[in-house]
C-alpha cells in the first residue's frame, strides 16, 4: 500500500530545482496585459477626486480601472458585505487601492499609476487596539462562550489575578506573493489562474464583479509557493481586479503583487489584546477565568469573526477550567483587513492560557511542568463548549516528549548552568497542545473529487483541494493509488480547478486531506464496483465483492493466482460501455455547532502534541540560541511520515518566527513600517536547532478519518509556545526571587533584555 510510506513530496524536485511553476510563472499568453495599483496615502480619508486623464494620456496605458467600471458588485467581502474592492468615497486604510492602472507591460504601468492624481481629505484614524475600545469600533457584535459561574468563583478563589497581555500580528511571507492572470474568449467567459486557497471563492468572486454567472468563470490554482492562510480569502481581490481588466479590454490580464505590495496591501495574523481575572487554588488548579479578547481586525470584516471564535474555542488548550466567560471583539482599525493564518485564532488564544500556566507556577513556586499536569483534561471530561473528549491523548504525548528529552535531568542541569553563570542563562519548557480539527462552520465539512480513467490505464486525479506545499496532492495520490491497488506513477494529479470539482470549501483548518482523502477513496470505491463486475465476468466469478484490487491486478480474495491486470479490465470495461470515471463526495459526520447557546460538537476530533525546547539566553544582546528541541506528535497513522514531519518542522519553526522574532510595525501615521525582509526578521535556517527531534506517536489510527491519519498542517505551530516559555524560564533566573515574567510577543532581543530588567529591579527592590 502507497498511504503510510514516506514517499518524497510529488513536486520535491521541482522546489528544489526552482522549475516549479506557479501562476505568474506559466508560458506568458502574447499580448498579456498587466495591472498596477493607485494607493491611497492615508489611513483614513474622504475621496474628493480621482483623475486618470494624465495616465491615460500614456504611451501603452489601456485604461485605468476605478469604481466606475464595476459592472457587477464593487466588493468582494466573503461573508460580511463590507469590502469594497475599489475606494470610491472612503478610504479605510493606508494604500488602499482606489484604481488600477492596465498597460502594456509592468513599467508603463507602475509609471502611470504614479500619474494618476488623488485628491483626498485626511481623517483620524483609528490605529490602536485600544483606540478602538475606547471608541466602541467593533466588527459587528462581541461572541461570548461560558461554562459554570465566573464571577461568583473568582470571588471564592484562594489566589486570584487581574492581568493583560498584548501580542503581535504577522506577515505570511508565503515565498509566493499574491498572483493572478485571467484570460478571456470573445465569447463572455473566463479562465483565472490564481494562487488561491479557495479557487470556488475566487470563481464567484470574480463572477459576481463582472456582473455574471458562476459557470462562466472558471478558476484554477495551480501550485502555491505558500498560502498559509494569507490566501483564503484575499487571493479573490486580485483576481477581479485581472478579470475586470480582461473584461474591459478583452486581452488576457495579470496581477502579481512584488513583496512591497503584497505585505502593505494583504492581511496579517490578527494581533490580539487579552484584559483577564484568574482564580487558581493554593495547589494551582484554575478555578476560574474571565476573559475578554480584542483582536485587531483591520478595516474589513474578512474571517475575523471565525477566526475570534476559535480563539474562543482554544483558550483551554489542554486544561479543564470549571468556571469561564470568555468574550471576543473583533476591533474595526484603519489598518490591512487581518485574516487567516495558521491555527487561525488558536495561536493567539494558547499563548495566553500558557502564560497564565507560568504566572501561576511562578506565584505559587511549583513547576510549571506540574500545574499543566494538575489542569490536564481527563477523559470524558467536557470543554466549555459542551463536546464531550473521548481518545485525550495528552498524557501519552506529555510522557514521551520528557522522557525523549531527558526532562528532568536536563532541567537540574540547568539549574547548576545558571547558578554557575552570570550572564548566560539557560531556560527549559515543555507545552502541550489540544487542537480541534474541522471547519467550525460545519457545513465547510464537505469535499469532492473526480476520477478519470483512460482506456490505456492511466488516471487522471482530481479534488477539490489546492496545493500550498503542505503536501496534499502527494497524500492524495497515495489515497487514489492505495484505494484503486493501483501504483502510485499511473496518475497525473491535476490542478485544482472548479470545472472539474464544484463548490469546493476553502482549502483550510488542515482538514485538506481529512475531506478530500475521502472524498478521493469514494470516487475509487465507485469506480472499483463498476470495475469489479466486469473482472468477474473476466475470471468466471459470480461474486465481484469478493474481488480483491491489489498491485495492479484484481483477483479472486480466497484464490489470488487467479486474476486480470488493472489494465486488461480497464480495456474490456470499455468495450462493455462502462464509464470509466466518477466523482466522489464526502461531508464529516455528526458534528455542529449551536452560535447562540455557544455549545456543540465543532471538532469532529484534536490532534495532540507536546514539546519540549531548551533556549540559553546572553545578558549582553538579548538574544538567545535554540539549543534543543524535541516534540512528539500525534498525527494518527501517518498517511506519509516524510511529510508529516516537514509539517512539523515548518510549523514549529512558523511559530518560533512569531513567539520571538516577526516584528510586524505600523507606523504612527498607519503605515506598514516593515515591507521587506531587512526590517522584517523572518526565521532562517540558522534559527533551526541542531539537535530537532520529532517523533510520531505510533499505533495511533484515528477512527473514522482516512486510512487512520489526523490532520497536520496546522498544530505544530503551537508547540512552538515551548519556546516563549523557555525564554521566560531563562529569564526568570536572572532573579533569586520569585517572581512572574513579563515577556512581550515577539520576544525579540530588545523584548528579551527589557524582561530581564523588570525581573531584575524587582530583585532590587525586594533586596533594598
Ligand atoms: N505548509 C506549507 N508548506 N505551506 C502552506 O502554505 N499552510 C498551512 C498548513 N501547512 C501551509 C502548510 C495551513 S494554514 C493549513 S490550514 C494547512 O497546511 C492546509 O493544508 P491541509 O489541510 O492539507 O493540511
Ligand atoms: N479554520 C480555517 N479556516 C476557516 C475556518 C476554520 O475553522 N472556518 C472558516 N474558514
Ligand atoms: Mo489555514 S490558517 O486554515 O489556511
Amino acid at each position: 500500500m502507497t498511504v503510510g510510506k514516506a514517499i518524497k513530496h510529488e513536486s520535491a524536485i521541482q522546489h528544489v530545482t526552482g522549475s516549479a511553476v506557479y501562476v505568474d510563472d506559466r508560458v506568458k499568453i502574447e499580448g498579456m496585459l498587466t495591472c498596477w495599483p493607485v494607493l491611497a496615502k492615508y489611513a483614513r480619508a474622504k475621496v474628493i477626486s480621482i483623475n486618470t486623464k494624465p495616465a491615460l494620456a500614456m504611451d501603452g496605458v489601456l485604461t485605468v480601472i476605478t469604481a466606475k467600471d464595476i459592472e457587477g458588485k464593487n466588493n468582494t467581502g466573503a461573508i460580511v458585505s463590507d469590502e469594497v474592492l475599489l475606494a470610491e468615497t472612503n478610504i479605510s486604510y493606508a494604500n488602499q487601492a482606489v484604481a488600477w492602472v492596465v498597460a502594456e507591460n509592468e513599467d508603463i504601468a507602475r509609471k502611470a499609476a504614479r500619474k494618476v492624481e488623488l485628491e483626498l481629505k485626511e481623517l483620524k484614524p483609528i490605529l490602536t487596539i485600544k483606540d478602538a475600545i475606547k471608541q466602541k469600533s467593533y466588527h459587528g457584535e462581541p461572541q461570548k462562550m461560558a461554562r459554570g459561574k465566573a464571577k461568583q468563583a473568582l470571588k471564592n478563589a484562594e489566589n486570584t489575578m487581574t492581568n493583560e497581555f498584548e501580542m503581535s500580528g504577522q506577515d505570511h511571507f508565503y515565498l509566493e506573493t499574491h498572483a493572478s492572470w485571467v484570460i478571456p474568449d470573445n465569447e463572455g467567459n473566463y479562465t483565472v489562474y490564481s494562487s488561491t486557497q479557495h479557487p470556488s471563492e475566487t470563481q464567484s468572486t470574480v463572477a459576481h464583479v463582472l456582473g455574471i454567472a458562476s459557470n462562466r468563470v472558471v478558476c484554477i490554482s495551480p501550485r502555491m509557493g505558500g498560502g498559509f492562510g494569507g490566501k483564503e480569502s484575499q487571493a479573490n481581490p486580485f483576481a477581479a481586479i485581472a478579470a475586470l481588466a480582461a473584461s474591459k479590454t478583452g486581452r488576457a490580464a495579470r496581477v502579481r503583487l512584488n513583496r512591497e505590495l503584497d505585505m502593505k496591501l494583504t492581511g496579517k495574523r490578527h494581533p490580539l489584546l487579552a484584559k483577564y481575572k484568574l482564580g487558581f487554588s493554593n495547589t494551582g488548579k484554575i478555578e476560574a477565568l474571565d476573559i475578554n479578547l480584542y483582536s485587531d481586525a483591520g478595516w474589513s470584516t474578512d474571517l475575523s469573526h471565525a477566526i475570534m471564535q476559535r480563539s474562543l474555542f482554544h483558550i483551554d488548550n489542554s486544561y479543564f477550567i470549571p468556571n469561564i466567560s470568555i468574550t471576543g471583539y473583533a476591533c474595526k482599525t484603519n489598518k490591512t483587513s487581518q485574516t487567516a493564518f495558521r491555527g487561525f485564532g488558536g495561536p493567539q488564544s494558547i499563548v495566553i492560557i500558557e502564560n497564565i500556566i507560568d504566572d501561576i507556577a511562578r506565584t505559587l513556586d511549583i513547576a510549571a511542568d506540574k500545574i499543566r499536569e494538575t489542569n490536564f483534561y481527563k477523559e470524558g471530561q467536557e470543554t466549555h463548549y459542551g463536546q464531550v473528549l473521548n481518545d485525550v491523548r495528552l498524557e501519552k504525548v506529555w510522557k514521551l516528549a520528557k522522557a525523549n528529552s531527558n526532562f528532568s535531568r536536563r532541567k537540574a542541569a540547568i539549574k547548576k548552568f545558571n547558578a554557575a553563570n552570570k550572564y548566560k542563562k539557560r531556560g527549559l519548557a515543555i507545552t502541550p497542545l489540544k487542537f480541534g480539527i474541522s471547519f467550525t462552520f460545519t457545513i465547510l465539512n464537505q469535499a469532492g473529487a473526480f476520477i478519470l480513467i483512460y482506456t490505456d490505464a492511466s488516471i487522471q486525479l482530481n479534488h477539490g483541494g489546492t496545493e500550498m506545499g503542505q503536501g496534499l496532492h502527494t497524500k492524495m495520490l497515495q489515497v487514489a493509488a492505495s484505494s484503486l491497488g493501483v501504483s502510485y506513477e499511473r496518475f497525473r494529479l491535476m490542478p485544482t480547478a472548479t470545472d472539474k470539482v464544484p463548490n469546493t470549501s476553502a482549502t483550510a483548518a488542515s482538514s485538506g486531506s481529512d475531506l478530500n482523502g475521502q472524498a478521493v477513496k469514494a470516487a475509487c470505491e465507485t469506480l472499483k464496483s463498476r470495475l469489479a463486475n466486469v473482472a468477474a465476468n473476466m475470471l468466471e466469478l459470480n461474486a465481484p465483492e469478493d474481488l480483491s484490487f491489489e498491485n495492479d491486478f484484481v483477483s479472486a480474495k480466497n484464490n489470488p493466482k487467479n486474476k486480470v491486470s488493472f489494465n486488461d479490465v480497464v480495456a474490456r470495461a470499455y468495450f462493455e460501455q462502462v464509464s470509466l470515471s466518477a466523482t466522489g463526495y464526502y461531508r464529516t459526520p455528526n458534528i455542529y455547532f449551536d452560535n447562540e447557546s455557544g455549545k456543540g460538537v465543532p471538532f469532529y476530533y484534536f490532534s495532540y502534541a507536546a514539546a519540549v525546547s531548551e533556549v540559553e539566553i546572553d545578558a549582553f544582546t538579548g538574544m538567545f540560541k535554540l539549543r534543543q528541541v524535541d516534540i512528539v506528535h500525534d498525527v494518527g497513522k501517518s498517511l506519509n511520515p516524510h511529510i508529516d514531519k516537514g509539517q512539523i518542522e515548518g510549523g514549529f519553526v512558523q511559530g518560533l518566527g512569531w513567539l520571538t522574532m516577526e516584528d510586524f510595525i505600523w507606523a504612527d501615521n498607519g503605515h506598514v513600517a516593515t515591507f521587506a525582509p531587512s526590517t522584517y526578521k523572518i526565521p532562517t535556517i540558522a534559527e533551526i536547532p541542531e539537535h530537532f527531534e520529532i517523533e510520531l506517536l505510533e499505533k495511533s489510527p484515528q477512527a473514522g478519518v482516512i486510512y487512520g491519519s489526523k490532520a497536520i498542517g496546522e498544530p505544530p505551530f503551537m508547540i512552538a509556545i515551548s519556546v516563549r516559555e523557555a525564554l521566560k524560564d531563562a529569564i526568570a533566573s536572572f532573579s533569586d526571587k520569585n517572581q512572574t515574567v513579563n515577556l512581550a510577543l515577539p520576544a525579540t532581543p530588545e523584548a528579551t533584555l527589557a524582561a530581564i530588567e523588570k525581573v531584575k529591579a524587582i530583585d532590587e527592590i525586594k533586596t533594598s
